[in-house]
């Protein structure tokens, strides 16, 4: 699913940069653009720009740069898609796909429609909540459980009636078809075939957000011990809602975490919405299951500490081990809140109160400590062959330490949670690497050699390009912004693969793509640009004072870009042939020669009887 470029243009057009950045920054008018504090990286004297004229920001100091669609995507954690939808919504745009694919067109139709249902079902369940007699009962439950208003309001509660149809006679009514409820996950047929009945009677209910605070589903908790049915009842899977994909509570966290906070992951509902209320409001829920990859996935865009905080019963669980490992995996730091067998946070914070809880957070255990005493915990240290077991079994824990301190503070301490000497777990430790690396050695053996060298000299090779890159394409690329006029004209496509640096050659490759009219629109060529170097690049260029003042012959120029060209290419045969000419390869080295001779000649050609390879005029 794609949009159409004409809606993305339009939304680029209809948002002001500066009214949406001004939303994160505060920018002072200088000259012809603004200037403010860089909200991406940490700065007292103001090196962040902002120009209405471009429709680009650009920071000198840690050279962040795009237009409102990358700046949205940054600072709130969106994917291109989202932020167009965003800045789209923003604008009062209603949003356009490429015509191409119907089917996908006509979901999309479908799956907007479900959440335009979602959101008005919220709506009516947080009315009923608050102004229906029959959920007297569903206040009372509130109240007793000590949830405020304040925080009902800003987690959307709801009540749904205890009548079996009352859901699905006031949508049908509003001209939701049977069909379209079912598909909702909000009704369903009955037994006996005869029409269909609702999902949530009788329920506090609580909307699933996505990030971006709109409904995906509902749960809906019984409100007596005695009520039918399980404790909480959730929305099946929907077009729009995926078990495992969403985080409970992360729509209203993402603002706190955005100032660096950790997120506090926690089991459910109740936790998310008692922490949010005292104070702690980066608590997210994983709604009752282990961890996902997904889910991990969706928290690490939006911070880089976790801690875990369930109950201290799962905490032990396997389900809960695979889960930290996940968040592990994805580069968060996780650490662990250990609280009382029998406490989730949400009662823990109810008997013992906000600081003990702020208390256990700064207790709690990184990930490798955790695991130490889990795993210890496992065996009877009172005897000798279980300390021994003790012993073996922490040694993977162990193994995946970096450092030698890490490594040696961790060895000290292991060896004295199970009661054996230093020396003689360090011996175990090392035994053990021993062994593993005889297996990675064999397996390595099994690849050719020359994996490992090409990966490493390509990374070389890429850093030091990025740091020198050729001056005469540079100097190009800065005359083709002070002049664009010369695209698509003078300088046409034909010259692109003259251009050795690949983020210059992407950045003129964009402009010349969105260069139809007379004028370049900057701000268009960022949209066309897939790598952040290139944006980087670009912004700077244009940021970048001597730019206004840039004259050079434009002939002149490109004949710099043309003769580094071949300069380089030649250089480069040149070197291939050194190296293959004593190895018999034949018909490589043939190859190679002829390659060579054709470059020549080009290069002759192109540097023609002037001999100074400029545009013919
Ligand atoms: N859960 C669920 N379905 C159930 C039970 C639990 O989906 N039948 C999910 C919910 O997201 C719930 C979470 O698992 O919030 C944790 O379950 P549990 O610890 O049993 O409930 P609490 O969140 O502690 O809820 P309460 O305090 O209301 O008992
Ligand atoms: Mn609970």
């Amino acid at each position: 699913m794609r949009f159409s470029e004409s809606f993305i243009q339009r939304v680029r057009d209809s948002s002001d940069i500066v009214k949406i950045v001004g939303e994160y920054v505060q920018l002072k008018r200088r000259g012809r653009n603004y200037l403010g504090l860089c909200p991406f990286h940490n700065e007292k004297t103001p090196s962040f720009n902002v120009s209405p004229e471009t429709g680009l920001y650009h920071c000198f100091g840690c050279s962040a740069g795009g237009n409102v669609f990358t700046f949205i995507m940054e600072i709130e954690n969106l994917n291109f898609t989202e932020a167009v939808q965003y800045l789209a919504e923003k604008a009062g745009i209603p949003v356009e796909y490429e015509g191409s694919d119907r089917e996908q067109q006509a979901r999309r139709q479908a799956q907007r429609r479900l959440s335009e249902l979602l959101e008005l079902v919220g709506k009516y369940y947080s009315h009923l909540l608050k102004s229906a007699p029959e959920a007297s009962i569903a206040r009372e439950y509130i109240r007793r459980r000590g949830i405020s208003a304040a925080a009902a309001t800003s987690f959307g509660l709801g009540f749904a009636k205890a009548d079996w149809d009352d859901l699905i006679t006031v949508f049908q009514s509003r001209g939701y078809s049977d069909s379209e409820l079912v598909k909702a996950g909000l009704v369903l047929p009955r037994k006996n075939g005869n029409g269909y009945y609702d999902r949530f009677r009788e329920r506090l209910i609580f909307p699933i957000k996505d990030h971006q605070g709109r409904i995906v589903a509902f749960a809906g908790r019984k409100l007596t011990d005695a009520a039918p049915g399980p404790k909480y009842l959730n929305s099946p899977e929907t077009e729009i809602f995926t078990k495992g994909a969403h985080l409970y509570g992360l729509d209203l966290a993402k603002a706190y975490l955005r100032k660096g906070e950790p997120a506090i992951i926690t089991e459910g509902y109740m936790d998310v919405i008692s922490l949010h209320s005292a104070g702690f409001q980066t608590a997210v829920a994983s709604m009752g299951t282990a961890l996902t990859v997904e889910q991990a996935r969706l928290l690490s865009r939006f911070c880089s500490q976790v801690l875990i905080a369930y109950d201290g019963d799962a905490a032990g669980t396997t389900a809960t081990w695979r889960g930290l490992e996940t968040l592990a995996g994805h580069g968060l730091e996780v650490k662990v809140i250990v609280l009382p067998a029998g406490q989730d946070p949400d009662s823990f914070i109810r008997t013992e109160g906000a600081e003990a809880f702020r208390k256990a957070m700064a207790e709690a255990l990184p990930l490798t400590d955790y695991k130490l005493s889990k795993t210890i915990t496992g065996f009877n240290l009172e005897r000798h062959d279980e300390r021994v077991k003790a012993a073996r079994a922490v040694l993977p824990i162990l193994a995946e330490l970096n450092g030698a301190v890490a490594r040696e503070a961790y060895l000290n301490v292991t060896a004295g949670m199970i009661g054996i000497s230093v020396g003689a777990l360090r011996r175990e430790l090392d035994y053990y690497e021993a062994k593993l690396r005889n297996v990675s050695q064999g397996k390595r053996n099994i690849f050719p050699q020359t994996r490992n060298n090409i990966t490493a000299t390509g990374q070389d090779c890429s850093i030091v390009e990025s740091q020198t890159r050729p001056l005469s394409e540079v100097a190009m690329l800065k005359l083709l912004l002070a002049k664009p006029e010369l695209l698509g004209r003078q300088f046409t496509t034909a010259e692109l693969k003259f251009f050795t640096d690949p983020v210059i050659k992407q950045i003129i490759e964009a402009m010349l793509e969105s260069a139809s009219t007379d004028q370049l629109d900057p701000a268009a060529v960022v949209d066309r640009l897939a790598e952040a170097e290139a944006k980087k690049l670009l912004t700077d260029l244009i940021f970048s004072k001597e730019l206004a003042g840039f004259v050079e012959n434009p002939h002149d120029c490109m004949a710099k870009v043309r003769k580094h060209y071949f300069q380089e290419e030649l250089k480069d045969l040149t070197h291939k042939l050194i190296n293959i000419r004593n190895t018999g390869q034949v018909a490589e080295i043939k190859q190679l020669t002829l390659n060579y001779i054709n470059l020549y000649q080009e290069a002759r050609q192109t540097f023609g009887e002037r001999g100074d390879g400029r545009w013919p005029s």
